[in-house]
């Protein structure tokens, strides 16, 4: 997760210096560009919270590792959509539903943990990811 923050920062360093030719508009506004950062400080938000879930049981530890997973996916596609960014490329498509895909991964996987001693921290978790998720929709929003 941190090698995705140091990527955005390359992507605000190299917006703030590059002049912006026409392929570079994907870069986008500073609405779009504070989505972006709050949605990577979502993920941070969501995988800590996860790892605060209590594994003891081994059907919620099965579930935290795919939660994990999911996370891990997201966070990979973000960071292809921010390299395609800083290198002025079209961010690809399948990025986009990766970002989706691992956010509804890590929510199934949430979802089915049934263990009630676990009930608060997969809650909490759960009421991360939703901010993600909401992060990510004003990121589709906003970036055009
Ligand atoms: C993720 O879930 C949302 C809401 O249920 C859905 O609209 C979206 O298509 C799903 N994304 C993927 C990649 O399946
Ligand atoms: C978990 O806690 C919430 C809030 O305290 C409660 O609404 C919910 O019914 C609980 N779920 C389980 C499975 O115990």
């Amino acid at each position: 997760m941190a090698r995705i923050l140091s990527v955005f920062v390359a992507l605000f360093v190299a917006s703030a210096s590059v002049a912006a030719p026409v392929e570079y508009r994907q870069v986008g506004d500073l609405a779009c560009n504070i989505d972006r950062l709050k949605i990577v400080a979502g993920l941070l938000s969501t995988g800590a919270a996860v790892n605060k879930i209590d594994t003891t049981d081994p059907a919620t530890a099965t579930s935290v590792a795919a939660a994990q997973a999911g996370l891990t996916t997201a966070g990979d596609a973000i960071k292809d959509i921010a390299l395609a960014l800083v290198t002025g490329k079209a961010a690809p498509a399948s990025s986009r539903t990766g970002v989706s895909q691992g956010l509804n991964d890590t929510r199934s996987a949430l979802e089915r943990i049934t263990d009630p001693t676990v009930n608060a921290t997969v809650a909490a978790a759960l009421s991360q990811l939703q901010a993600a998720i909401d992060d990510g929709n004003d990121v589709i929003a906003d970036c055009k």
